[in-house]
């Protein structure tokens, strides 16, 4: 029987009942449920809404459902549609009557708006470490490959000298941003909507800040419409996690790119490739492109989200059960993908011979021939039209800057000296790029300092929340 079936002259057709039912997707929220469960008895039994022996009784019961439920001795049942029932009728079962008393002053709205975000901000909480984590490596490879000069490109053309080192912290400030926006989120998620009831809260005396208190949120939700009917939590955490997925994918993009024959930057660890069934030579950076791939159902995610909600009139209506599949979905999919591309990272081989082969031609250093001219006394426009001459020549001639005569130079501007060479040197090109932000070790070292505070830090804080 159902738990609201009172008013009800006929079952609920059998297909309808399994449209309906959500379980499938809402069972990982048990223990949040029953968390929630408690903290609201304990409150209701202290506030004299039902007598303490009761709330004690099913505190107890909730408490033996919990254990039962992770040893696998109780199983979930379509037939009680959600979890939040689910629950409710496992305790019926459990203790009898007085678990009827366990929904008094609460709606299975309220309920579910906690259950979401209590889970959501452990959640929150486990992808702050696993980002961390990708941190640690990033330092960790960033270190090592301080003087490893590779070009960088725009347009996907060889640009500019910068490291390994200067590229990699690049991403590393993405991820840095990436963990702030889940903290930002986390602060708005982090409020207690049990009490709203099902919209209009309840003629109960209850305590709403007790409950707050006990399930450790900052603030109680002091809309009750609000409470119930908003999921912007939800959106907000689907938005960053597409961000953050964005910054993988073009992370992913690029050691795809690296471990091609045609550039061969890096290589990755066989534990971290794939083969294929036909071809006997390949290796295959698939982690990297299954993160590449996945990023769509991430964004796939957002936009089903935002897109339940546009229409809905307040306050609860129950399209927003769909909310659960896509977000937890979204959640498990960054949690793999920043576990295993993080591994990925951390294994890789880096050929730094080859990055620095690389530098050789693209005529990276063309930039540092004309700021040469700049510092003798030419206009940058002048200086630019200059060096685009000498690389045309060097093109047609097969030669890089560097394999120029003096002489030749000369021919160009009488601007030259014997120093041009160094000023064209690839290392020095970087080296001399020491101002904030920029690739010279120097730079990049201080950087890196910046990163394992960043680092520290973000795990002390860790600590002392999780304990
Ligand atoms: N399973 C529902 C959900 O996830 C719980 C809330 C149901 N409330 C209701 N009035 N039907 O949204």
């Amino acid at each position: 029987m159902k738990l609201w079936s009172g008013r009800f002259q006929k079952d609920v057709n059998e297909e309808v009942n399994d449209f309906n039912a959500s379980i499938d997707v809402d069972y990982r929220m048990y223990e949040e449920d029953i968390e929630g469960s408690i903290a609201h008895v304990n409150m209701i039994a202290k506030c004299g809404i039902i007598k303490e022996e009761e709330g004690q009784k099913i505190v107890c019961g909730l408490n033996d459902i919990l254990t039962k439920i992770k040893n696998g001795e109780l199983s979930f049942s379509k037939e009680n549609e959600d979890v939040h029932m689910n629950i409710e009728t496992m305790l019926i079962d459990n203790i009898g009557e007085v678990a009827k008393k366990l929904h008094t002053a609460r709606s299975r709205n309220d309920q579910v708006a906690l259950d979401i975000r209590i889970y959501l901000k452990k959640e929150i909480l486990n992808l702050k470490k696993l980002i961390l984590d990708m941190e640690k490596v990033l330092l960790r490879k960033g270190e090592e490959n301080l003087n490893t000069i590779m070009p960088g490109y725009t347009h996907m053309q060889k640009a500019q000298p910068i490291t390994f080192s200067h590229h990699l912290m690049a991403y590393s400030e993405m991820f840095k941003r990436d963990y702030e926006r889940l903290e930002d989120c986390y602060r708005r998620m982090n409020a207690m909507p049990l009490g709203s009831g099902a919209l209009a809260t309840t003629t109960y005396p209850i305590n709403r800040v007790m409950v707050k208190e006990v399930l450790r949120f900052d603030k109680v939700m002091t809309n009750s419409i609000d409470g119930v009917s908003d999921r912007d939590f939800v959106l907000e955490l689907a938005s960053s996690l597409s961000i953050l997925m964005m910054h993988l994918s073009r992370f992913s993009e690029e050691v795809i790119l690296w471990c091609s024959q045609e550039f061969n930057y890096v290589e990755l660890d066989d534990a971290y490739s794939t083969g294929s069934s036909i071809m006997p030579q390949k290796k295959n950076p698939d982690v990297a492109e299954l993160v590449r791939g996945k990023t769509g159902r991430v964004y796939g995610n957002l936009m089903g989200l935002l897109t339940i909600m546009k229409g809905l009139p307040l306050a609860y209506n129950k399209d927003m059960q769909e909310d659960k599949e896509q977000i937890f979905d979204s959640v498990d999919t960054v949690k793999i993908c920043l576990s295993v591309f993080a591994k990925m990272i951390d294994t890789m081989k880096v050929n730094k011979e080859n990055m620095e082969k690389a530098c050789r031609d693209g005529f990276i250093n063309a930039t540092d021939l004309a700021d040469y001219m700049v510092k003798k006394g030419m206009s940058f426009r002048d200086a630019h039209h200059v060096t685009g001459e000498i690389v045309f020549y060097a093109i047609k001639e097969e030669k890089v800057l560097e394999e120029i005569s003096l002489e030749k130079f000369k021919e160009f501007s009488q601007i030259f000296e014997i120093d041009v060479y160094e000023a064209i040197d690839i290392r020095k090109c970087v080296e001399n790029r020491k101002v904030i932000g920029g690739p010279s070790p120097e730079e990049v070292k201080v950087r890196l300092k910046e990163l394992k505070e960043f680092i520290i830090v973000k795990a002390n804080e860790r600590r002392e929340l999780c304990g």
